[in-house]
Protein backbone atom coordinates (compact mmCIF):
# COMPACT_ATOMS: atom_id res chain seq x y z
CA UNK A 1 0.00 0.00 0.00
CA UNK A 2 1.70 3.32 -0.89
CA UNK A 3 0.24 5.74 1.66
CA UNK A 4 2.26 3.01 4.18
CA UNK A 5 5.37 3.10 2.32
CA UNK A 6 5.55 6.29 0.47
CA UNK A 7 7.40 9.06 2.89
CA UNK A 8 7.79 12.78 3.35
CA UNK A 9 10.97 14.18 3.35
CA UNK A 10 11.99 16.55 6.62
CA UNK A 11 14.20 19.78 5.70
CA UNK A 12 16.79 17.73 7.13
CA UNK A 13 16.48 15.57 3.79
CA UNK A 14 15.41 12.35 6.55
CA UNK A 15 12.52 10.35 5.23
CA UNK A 16 9.49 9.95 7.38
CA UNK A 17 6.90 7.20 6.04
CA UNK A 18 3.52 8.84 5.57
CA UNK A 19 1.19 7.39 8.27
CA UNK A 20 2.67 6.69 11.86
CA UNK A 21 1.50 4.24 14.18
CA UNK A 22 -0.02 6.40 17.26
CA UNK A 23 0.40 4.38 20.72
CA UNK A 24 -1.28 7.31 22.93
CA UNK A 25 -3.35 5.82 25.78
CA UNK A 26 -2.66 2.20 24.56
CA UNK A 27 -1.38 0.50 28.08
CA UNK A 28 2.38 -1.18 28.41
CA UNK A 29 2.88 -4.95 27.87
CA UNK A 30 0.58 -7.05 25.79
CA UNK A 31 -1.79 -4.31 24.30
CA UNK A 32 0.86 -2.13 23.08
CA UNK A 33 3.22 -5.24 22.09
CA UNK A 34 0.07 -7.40 19.97
CA UNK A 35 -0.94 -3.55 18.31
CA UNK A 36 2.56 -2.63 17.12
CA UNK A 37 3.41 -6.50 15.66
CA UNK A 38 -0.19 -6.00 14.19
CA UNK A 39 0.50 -2.33 12.75
CA UNK A 40 4.47 -3.77 11.13
CA UNK A 41 2.47 -7.00 9.95
CA UNK A 42 -0.14 -4.15 8.37
CA UNK A 43 2.79 -2.59 6.41
CA UNK A 44 3.50 0.33 8.89
CA UNK A 45 6.62 1.25 9.23
CA UNK A 46 6.60 4.40 11.68
CA UNK A 47 5.87 3.93 15.03
CA UNK A 48 4.88 7.14 17.40
CA UNK A 49 5.77 6.71 21.13
CA UNK A 50 6.58 8.85 24.24
CA UNK A 51 7.99 8.41 27.33
CA UNK A 52 4.55 9.51 29.49
CA UNK A 53 2.95 6.51 27.41
CA UNK A 54 5.24 4.57 29.57
CA UNK A 55 4.87 1.84 26.80
CA UNK A 56 8.17 2.64 25.18
CA UNK A 57 9.78 -0.75 26.41
CA UNK A 58 6.88 -2.56 24.78
CA UNK A 59 7.22 -0.64 21.38
CA UNK A 60 11.05 -1.86 21.32
CA UNK A 61 10.65 -5.40 21.95
CA UNK A 62 7.40 -5.49 19.09
CA UNK A 63 9.62 -3.73 16.48
CA UNK A 64 13.23 -6.61 17.57
CA UNK A 65 10.56 -9.54 17.29
CA UNK A 66 8.83 -8.00 14.26
CA UNK A 67 11.07 -9.32 11.75
CA UNK A 68 11.52 -5.93 9.99
CA UNK A 69 15.12 -4.31 9.91
CA UNK A 70 15.58 -1.86 12.12
CA UNK A 71 16.37 0.65 9.55
CA UNK A 72 13.03 0.26 7.99
CA UNK A 73 11.27 0.69 10.73
CA UNK A 74 11.07 4.84 11.87
CA UNK A 75 10.57 5.29 15.82
CA UNK A 76 9.47 8.83 17.50
CA UNK A 77 9.75 9.30 21.02
CA UNK A 78 9.39 12.65 22.88
CA UNK A 79 10.76 14.12 26.25
CA UNK A 80 8.23 14.79 28.81
CA UNK A 81 6.63 18.01 28.95
CA UNK A 82 7.36 18.36 32.39
CA UNK A 83 11.07 18.35 32.06
CA UNK A 84 12.63 22.08 31.14
CA UNK A 85 15.83 21.65 32.04
CA UNK A 86 19.09 20.33 30.29
CA UNK A 87 20.45 17.91 32.67
CA UNK A 88 16.46 16.49 32.73
CA UNK A 89 16.71 16.55 29.15
CA UNK A 90 19.80 14.29 28.70
CA UNK A 91 18.86 12.01 31.62
CA UNK A 92 15.18 10.96 29.72
CA UNK A 93 16.65 10.66 26.48
CA UNK A 94 19.02 7.99 27.99
CA UNK A 95 15.69 6.70 29.92
CA UNK A 96 14.15 6.12 26.67
CA UNK A 97 16.36 5.13 24.73
CA UNK A 98 17.46 2.16 27.05
CA UNK A 99 13.68 1.44 27.29
CA UNK A 100 12.91 1.26 23.57
CA UNK A 101 16.68 -0.78 23.41
CA UNK A 102 16.46 0.07 19.55
CA UNK A 103 19.76 2.51 18.72
CA UNK A 104 19.40 5.75 17.91
CA UNK A 105 15.82 6.80 17.44
CA UNK A 106 14.88 8.32 14.30
CA UNK A 107 12.78 11.38 15.88
CA UNK A 108 13.17 13.05 18.93
CA UNK A 109 10.27 15.52 20.24
CA UNK A 110 9.90 18.25 22.99
CA UNK A 111 6.30 16.87 24.21
CA UNK A 112 4.87 19.95 25.08
CA UNK A 113 5.57 23.67 25.53
CA UNK A 114 4.27 23.52 29.51
CA UNK A 115 3.59 20.43 31.47
CA UNK A 116 0.66 19.27 31.44
CA UNK A 117 -0.44 20.46 34.94
CA UNK A 118 0.15 24.17 33.92
CA UNK A 119 -0.76 24.37 30.19
CA UNK A 120 -0.34 27.45 28.52
CA UNK A 121 2.12 28.50 31.34
CA UNK A 122 5.85 30.11 30.41
CA UNK A 123 8.85 27.68 29.88
CA UNK A 124 10.24 29.60 26.72
CA UNK A 125 14.18 29.68 28.88
CA UNK A 126 13.19 26.12 29.53
CA UNK A 127 12.14 25.24 26.47
CA UNK A 128 15.41 26.81 24.95
CA UNK A 129 17.46 24.98 27.10
CA UNK A 130 15.90 22.09 26.57
CA UNK A 131 16.17 22.42 22.64
CA UNK A 132 20.11 23.14 23.22
CA UNK A 133 20.35 19.40 24.18
CA UNK A 134 18.52 18.34 21.58
CA UNK A 135 20.82 19.99 18.72
CA UNK A 136 23.91 18.13 20.70
CA UNK A 137 21.56 14.77 20.54
CA UNK A 138 21.00 15.73 16.74
CA UNK A 139 24.73 16.43 16.38
CA UNK A 140 25.68 13.39 18.05
CA UNK A 141 23.74 10.95 15.53
CA UNK A 142 21.74 9.81 18.74
CA UNK A 143 18.29 11.32 17.07
CA UNK A 144 18.20 11.30 13.41
CA UNK A 145 15.76 14.69 13.40
CA UNK A 146 14.27 16.47 16.02
CA UNK A 147 11.07 18.43 16.52
CA UNK A 148 8.29 19.76 19.04
CA UNK A 149 4.69 18.87 19.63
CA UNK A 150 1.52 20.96 20.81
CA UNK A 151 3.96 24.57 20.09
CA UNK A 152 1.51 27.15 18.45
CA UNK A 153 3.09 29.94 16.70
CA UNK A 154 4.21 32.35 19.81
CA UNK A 155 6.25 28.95 21.44
CA UNK A 156 8.08 28.01 17.44
CA UNK A 157 8.75 31.78 17.76
CA UNK A 158 10.56 31.94 20.48
CA UNK A 159 12.23 28.83 19.83
CA UNK A 160 13.70 29.78 16.56
CA UNK A 161 15.32 33.20 17.26
CA UNK A 162 17.72 31.94 19.96
CA UNK A 163 18.66 28.34 19.38
CA UNK A 164 20.52 27.66 15.42
CA UNK A 165 18.35 24.52 14.06
CA UNK A 166 14.53 25.11 13.24
CA UNK A 167 12.79 21.70 14.90
CA UNK A 168 11.94 19.67 11.15
CA UNK A 169 8.61 18.85 12.83
CA UNK A 170 6.05 19.92 15.02
CA UNK A 171 3.26 17.22 16.05
CA UNK A 172 -0.15 18.43 16.76
CA UNK A 173 -3.71 17.63 17.82
CA UNK A 174 -5.23 17.93 13.93
CA UNK A 175 -8.46 16.22 12.70
CA UNK A 176 -11.62 17.09 10.35
CA UNK A 177 -12.74 20.26 12.29
CA UNK A 178 -9.67 21.00 13.72
CA UNK A 179 -7.22 21.94 11.76
CA UNK A 180 -4.98 25.09 13.52
CA UNK A 181 -4.70 27.06 10.31
CA UNK A 182 -2.51 29.28 11.89
CA UNK A 183 0.32 27.01 13.12
CA UNK A 184 -0.04 24.73 9.99
CA UNK A 185 0.67 27.62 7.42
CA UNK A 186 3.36 28.85 9.80
CA UNK A 187 5.34 25.27 9.86
CA UNK A 188 4.18 24.55 6.11
CA UNK A 189 6.03 27.94 5.15
CA UNK A 190 9.17 26.99 6.95
CA UNK A 191 9.64 23.31 5.87
CA UNK A 192 8.31 22.38 9.56
CA UNK A 193 6.33 19.00 8.92
CA UNK A 194 3.12 18.56 10.84
CA UNK A 195 1.66 15.50 12.14
CA UNK A 196 -1.15 14.94 13.83
CA UNK A 197 -2.61 12.96 16.44
CA UNK A 198 -6.02 12.38 17.09
CA UNK A 199 -6.48 12.29 13.35
CA UNK A 200 -10.16 10.97 14.23
CA UNK A 201 -11.15 12.98 17.45
CA UNK A 202 -10.10 10.19 19.75
CA UNK A 203 -13.32 9.00 17.98
CA UNK A 204 -15.32 11.31 18.17
CA UNK A 205 -15.26 11.68 13.99
CA UNK A 206 -16.73 8.65 14.15
CA UNK A 207 -19.98 9.82 14.45
CA UNK A 208 -20.16 12.94 12.05
CA UNK A 209 -23.23 12.63 9.32
CA UNK A 210 -21.49 15.23 7.46
CA UNK A 211 -18.85 13.46 6.87
CA UNK A 212 -20.49 9.75 7.05
CA UNK A 213 -22.55 11.43 3.41
CA UNK A 214 -18.68 11.97 1.90
CA UNK A 215 -17.71 8.81 3.00
CA UNK A 216 -20.39 6.38 1.59
CA UNK A 217 -19.17 7.96 -2.15
CA UNK A 218 -15.74 6.31 -1.91
CA UNK A 219 -17.14 3.05 -0.49
CA UNK A 220 -14.47 3.93 2.19
CA UNK A 221 -15.21 4.42 5.66
CA UNK A 222 -15.35 7.53 8.26
CA UNK A 223 -11.98 6.56 9.31
CA UNK A 224 -10.59 6.30 6.07
CA UNK A 225 -11.82 9.63 4.56
CA UNK A 226 -10.85 11.45 7.70
CA UNK A 227 -7.43 10.16 7.65
CA UNK A 228 -6.64 10.36 4.27
CA UNK A 229 -8.20 14.55 4.32
CA UNK A 230 -4.71 14.81 6.41
CA UNK A 231 -2.41 12.90 3.68
CA UNK A 232 -4.23 15.77 1.37
CA UNK A 233 -2.99 18.74 3.26
CA UNK A 234 0.43 17.65 3.79
CA UNK A 235 -0.15 16.53 6.93
CA UNK A 236 1.17 13.16 8.70
CA UNK A 237 -1.44 11.20 10.49
CA UNK A 238 -1.02 8.92 13.67
CA UNK A 239 -3.94 7.09 13.77
CA UNK A 240 -3.94 4.48 16.42
CA UNK A 241 -6.31 1.46 17.39
CA UNK A 242 -5.81 -1.90 19.08
CA UNK A 243 -8.12 -3.48 17.19
CA UNK A 244 -6.63 -5.66 14.07
CA UNK A 245 -8.98 -4.84 11.39
CA UNK A 246 -9.05 -1.29 12.35
CA UNK A 247 -5.08 -1.05 12.18
CA UNK A 248 -5.25 -2.48 8.94
CA UNK A 249 -8.31 -0.10 7.93
CA UNK A 250 -6.78 3.10 8.90
CA UNK A 251 -3.67 2.59 6.67
CA UNK A 252 -6.17 1.52 3.63
CA UNK A 253 -6.43 5.32 2.36
CA UNK A 254 -5.01 5.09 -0.99
CA UNK A 255 -7.54 6.85 -2.81
CA UNK A 256 -7.71 10.45 -3.61
CA UNK A 257 -10.63 13.04 -1.81
CA UNK A 258 -11.49 15.02 -4.72
CA UNK A 259 -11.35 18.70 -4.11
CA UNK A 260 -14.88 20.09 -3.62
CA UNK A 261 -14.50 17.13 -0.73
CA UNK A 262 -11.62 18.53 0.56
CA UNK A 263 -13.19 21.97 0.76
CA UNK A 264 -15.96 20.25 2.54
CA UNK A 265 -14.08 19.04 5.34
CA UNK A 266 -12.13 22.79 5.45
CA UNK A 267 -15.78 24.34 5.70
CA UNK A 268 -16.73 22.06 9.10
CA UNK A 269 -13.64 24.14 10.76
CA UNK A 270 -16.07 27.05 11.40
CA UNK A 271 -19.18 25.30 11.56
CA UNK A 272 -17.85 22.95 13.94
CA UNK A 273 -18.94 18.67 13.36
P1 LIG B 1 -9.97 0.98 19.23
O1 LIG B 1 -8.56 1.18 19.73
O2 LIG B 1 -10.84 0.31 20.22
O3 LIG B 1 -9.99 0.33 17.86
P2 LIG B 1 -7.57 8.79 17.44
O4 LIG B 1 -6.61 8.15 16.47
O5 LIG B 1 -8.22 10.03 16.90
O6 LIG B 1 -6.95 9.04 18.77
O7 LIG B 1 -8.79 7.77 17.69
C1 LIG B 1 -8.56 6.55 18.36
C2 LIG B 1 -9.89 5.95 18.77
O8 LIG B 1 -10.67 5.65 17.61
C3 LIG B 1 -9.73 4.65 19.52
O9 LIG B 1 -10.72 4.65 20.52
C4 LIG B 1 -10.01 3.57 18.50
O10 LIG B 1 -10.64 2.46 19.09
C5 LIG B 1 -10.95 4.26 17.55
N1 LIG B 1 -10.70 3.84 16.17
C6 LIG B 1 -9.52 3.85 15.53
N2 LIG B 1 -9.67 3.47 14.25
C7 LIG B 1 -10.97 3.20 14.07
C8 LIG B 1 -11.73 2.77 12.95
N3 LIG B 1 -11.15 2.53 11.78
N4 LIG B 1 -13.07 2.59 13.13
C9 LIG B 1 -13.65 2.83 14.33
N5 LIG B 1 -12.97 3.25 15.42
C10 LIG B 1 -11.65 3.43 15.29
Amino acid sequence: MPALTDTFTLSNGVTIPQIGFGTWQIPDGSKTYDSVRTAIDAGYRHIDTARAYGNEASVGRAVRDSGVAREEIFITTKCPAEIKDAAGARHAFERSTAALDLGPVDLYLIHAPWPWNSIGSDHRAGNIEVWKVFEELYGAGSASAIGVSNFNVADLDSLAAPTSILPQVNQIRWFVGHTQPETTAYCHDRGILVEGYSPLATGRLLKSREIAAIAVKYGKSVAQVSIRYLLQKDILPLPKSTTPSRIRENADVDFELAPQDVAAFDALDAGGI
